[in-house]
């Protein structure tokens, strides 16, 4: 079972093996123009993404429907998400940002007062800082507990879901709190109301999320299905991606500063994190040299695979170099570290402004 508030790292492989997800490999000849996410294989697997390139093809309306938890400071494994919306803000889809303090106060406890500060200064403030212009009219980001559509849909569609189903899916007891339990019906609705008439109606719906998510995306394709007849809700596809790891090798967790690099850290904190991360390079020049280094097992190839964009020749060319011995861990941090300090010169700065205009996303 995949529980969507635990912390245990999952298998990449299970959902394909067992829960019949995709994998993006598959599809990627049939995207155009793919993103770098896509092409490096970090947006792994898919449900239905056909049903995307076919409205994208045929330049028919379709939409993009990813939330946040406002539980913790973001870290630069979440700017993935950030990146994924902007490369469907530029190829037109209509995009839905919900908030979900409602999941917040039931599975973290943080009220909604609070949840709504850490929406404005720091999940707000990085999507803006990110290059996510949230002002834009294609662009919709709200707050669970504020919108009434959505609320009244997830009661509606509460009438045909039972404690069995749920408790299967989730493993939920009779010891789950109400709160909890409803959660996810919650979320099914952020992904279904922008098929509702007067949303738009019917169309092809996108959810790009981490693999943790899927038991949420199993539920909304069934509940849609059940739905059909009243509303004529088309399935919603998916897309799952890798999260970066830690820089002390595990997950990359807010919960464990030390293992990640957070958005609101300095450039100097940053780079210092950097510089302190594990490699994969060998205990000697000498060997490094003969053996070459080891890119899968280095957090600082890491991130440049999932935060270097742009062409993938640079970064063939490091990985190459480092396999065959003529790249040094030393110089190849120095250039990451410079890279990371630059792009977090640039956040703060950007972030600052975004700051000004945060709270006025929630209300415009
Ligand atoms: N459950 C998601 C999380 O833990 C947040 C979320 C709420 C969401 N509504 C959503 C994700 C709709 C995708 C689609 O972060
Ligand atoms: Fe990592 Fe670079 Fe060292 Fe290779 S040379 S192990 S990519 S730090």
């Amino acid at each position: 079972m995949i529980d969507p508030w635990g912390s245990a790292s999952l298998e990449y492989q299970e959902l394909i093996e067992k829960f019949g997800v995709k994998p993006f490999s598959e599809i990627l000849d049939d995207v155009p123009d793919p993103s770098w996410l896509m092409r490096r294989g970090i947006v792994f697997g898919h449900r239905d993404y056909e049903r995307i390139l076919e409205a994208v093809r045929k330049g028919e309306d379709f939409a993009v429907v990813t939330g946040m938890m406002p539980s913790g400071k973001m870290h630069i494994g979440h700017k993935m998400i950030v990146d994924q919306l902007r490369w469907y803000d530029s190829i037109g889809a209509e995009i839905f940002i919900p908030i979900a303090n409602m999941e917040a106060y039931s599975a973290r406890g943080i009220d909604f007062e609070t949840s709504r500060r850490i929406a404005v200064e720091e999940y707000i403030a990085n999507y803006i800082a990110l290059g996510l212009d949230l002002s834009k009219k294609n662009i919709h980001v709200y707050l669970q507990s504020e919108n009434l559509m959505v609320e009244d849909l997830a009661y509606i569609l509460a009438g045909k879901v039972n404690f069995n189903e749920l408790r299967a899916i989730y493993g939920f007891t009779g010891s789950t709190s109400m709160a909890h339990m409803y959660a996810p019906i919650i979320q099914v609705s952020d992904i279904l109301h922008p098929q509702l008439e007067e949303m738009g109606g019917p169309r092809p719906t996108l959810v790009p999320v981490g693999p943790d998510q899927d038991p949420h995306i199993r539920l909304t394709r069934d509940m849609a299905a059940r739905f059909r007849e009243k509303f004529g809700f088309i399935q919603p596809s998916s897309t799952y991606h890798r999260f970066m790891r830690g820089l002390t090798g595990g997950k990359m967790s807010s919960s464990k500063p030390k293992s990640a690099i957070f958005l609101s850290d300095t450039p100097e904190e940053a780079e210092a994190k950097i510089r302190n991360a594990k490699t994969g390079g060998r205990e000697t020049l000498k060997e490094q040299r003969e053996l070459g280094g080891v890119p899968e097992d280095c957090i600082i190839y890491e991130t440049l695979l999932y935060h270097m964009s742009g062409r993938d020749d640079d970064l063939e060319e490091i990985y190459d170099s480092c396999r065959n011995g003529t790249l040094m861990c030393g110089e190849c941090k120095n250039n990451t570290a410079e890279f990371v300090r630059k792009f977090f010169e640039e956040l703060s700065e950007k972030r600052e402004k975004a700051l000004r205009v945060a709270e006025g996303v929630l209300e415009g």
